[in-house]
């Protein structure tokens, strides 16, 4: 039988139910019968199929093959009813089920091919759904890292080059001189006994980089330690005992209030809104400050998960105990002292002596609310002291070495994670807009005279 281009409906190839195979015409209502499923492979057996009739009908070895490939198409798409494929036959003579199953060579027609296909397909999606949903595409209350960041600059914008919060310190070092007891929690390798370089920075909880250091409630202790194989661990503590908001959108929502002059309500508001803040509000203005960086206990807030060398995991937070005692200012105390007396303290101190706080880590009760940093757990609960932080010199935080430093509270270790907390995250998030932001205004930071006559 010659190869008659016109049997062939040319429009086989763009409307895929019509088909000529073998010479014969089949209609949408075949393929539904042989059970074809998914528009891929209709066309791949509607273009092959031409293929085939435009240059092989008329060739005996070809007209085989292509019956063969016709029936073990129809035997594919009817594996599931037998029956079906009978009637085929019946109806078709020239598909002969014993002939062979040569359509399973072919590419794009192999059923575990399109079932490959449809797989990679909904792989793809499933990601990319994931991909929206973690944007926020699909979540109106999401805040940006960026809208975070912004929300910190006070009135009168950023001081440009320095971190947007916390944004005046000074720089540390030391080691980190660990008893080997951590292990018991956590396979980190700064847990193995031994001491660790440090690199530190105490600071203030204020975007201002020229606040006097009596006028700020909140102080701070970045930390970085380093291990031989290059572990690293990076934490940024604070010294209240607790948050003062139970979730990043919290922390957004309680900017905004403090921002917000126009509305005399706007705090209110807040509190209402946020149940957990007055306890932070009543540490914050209760409690006495120290007369010092080195009297000051600096806690983690955020818990994590530790993770030992038999594979235990613990949920914890900690904290970085003083050796030194405190001695408690009074609010009018506080306010001669000089505006860098916070500064002025430590260099003078740790030049006298090594300064000391020891590690504790509290080990979280099932139960206890680990994902929630503004409520503190029960004082009974488990502790390890794991080592102690020694700090042996102190430098100005202008070119020192903490300044172009991120403390990340995300950086981490293995045998220490994230946990359910979800701030570790945002932080991690927010700290690095602002990183990108104060180290593109290098020009603006006032870099020492050494620094600048070395450039
Ligand atoms: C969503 C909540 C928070 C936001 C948006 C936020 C934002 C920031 C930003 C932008 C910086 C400057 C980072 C840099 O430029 O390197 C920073 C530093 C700091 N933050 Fe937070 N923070 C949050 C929560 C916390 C919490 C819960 C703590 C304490 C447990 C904390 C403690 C600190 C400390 C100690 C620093 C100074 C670290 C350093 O010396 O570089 N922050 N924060």
């Amino acid at each position: 039988m010659p190869c008659v281009r016109d049997q062939v409906r040319p429009s086989c190839v763009t409307e895929p139910y019509l088909m000529v195979v073998g010479g014969r015409q089949i209609d949408r209502r075949l393929v539904a019968y042989a059970g074809i499923r998914g528009v891929q492979r209709i066309r791949c057996m509607c273009a092959c199929v031409v293929r085939f009739h435009f240059a092989c009908l008329s060739n005996a070895h070809c007209k085989r093959h292509l019956s063969s490939t016709s029936i073990s198409f129809i035997a594919t798409g009817s594996r599931a009813d037998p029956q079906r494929t009978a009637v085929l036959s019946h109806r078709y003579p020239c598909f002969n089920p014993s002939a062979g199953t040569a359509m399973d060579d072919r590419p794009g027609s192999n059923p575990s091919t399109a079932r490959s296909i449809v797989l990679i397909a909904i792989v793809m999606i499933v990601a990319v759904a994931a991909f929206i949903y973690t944007s926020g595409w699909f979540s109106r209350a999401r805040i940006s890292p960026s809208q975070l960041v912004d929300s910190l600059a006070p009135p009168g914008g950023p001081a440009l080059g320095f971190r947007r919060n916390h944004a005046k310190g000074i720089c540390f070092t030391g080691t980190f001189q660990s008893n080997g007891n951590g292990a018991a929690l956590s396979s980190a390798p700064m847990f193995a006994a031994g001491a660790y370089p440090v690199t530190g920075r105490f600071n203030l909880g204020t975007a201002d980089a020229k606040a006097a250091d009596g006028a700020v409630p909140v102080r701070g202790m970045g930390l970085r330690v380093v291990t031989p194989d290059g572990s690293e661990w990076r934490s940024a503590m604070i010294d209240a005992p607790f948050f003062a908001v139970a979730t990043p959108e919290a922390f957004y929502a309680l900017m905004q209030a403090l921002a917000n002059k126009s509305d005399p309500n706007a705090m209110k508001q807040f509190i209402a809104a946020h149940p957990e803040f007055p306890a932070f509000y009543s540490w914050l203005t209760t409690t006495p400050k120290t007369a010092s960086y080195a009297q000051e206990r600096f806690n983690s807030l955020n818990s994590f998960v530790f993770s030992n060398a038999a594979g235990q995991n613990s949920v914890v937070r900690w904290s970085f105990v003083p050796e030194a005692t405190p001695q408690t200012l009074s609010a009018d105390e506080l306010k001669q002292r000089a505006p860098d007396f916070l500064d002025t303290d430590i260099t003078q101190r740790v030049t006298n002596a090594p300064q000391r706080w020891t590690m504790i880590v509290t080990v979280a009760n099932p139960g206890d609310p680990t994902a929630d940093p503004s409520k503190a757990w029960p004082d009974d609960r488990r502790k390890v002291t794991a080592g102690t932080l020694v700090v042996s010199a102190i430098e100005p935080e202008a070119d020192g070495p903490c300044r172009d430093l991120n403390f990340d509270p995300t950086v981490l270790p293995s045998g220490m994670h994230v946990s359910d907390d979800p701030f570790p995250a945002a932080r991690s998030a927010a700290y690095s807009v602002s990183f990108n932001r104060r180290t593109a205004e290098d020009k603006f930071y006032p870099h020492t005279a050494a620094r600048g006559s070395a450039q």
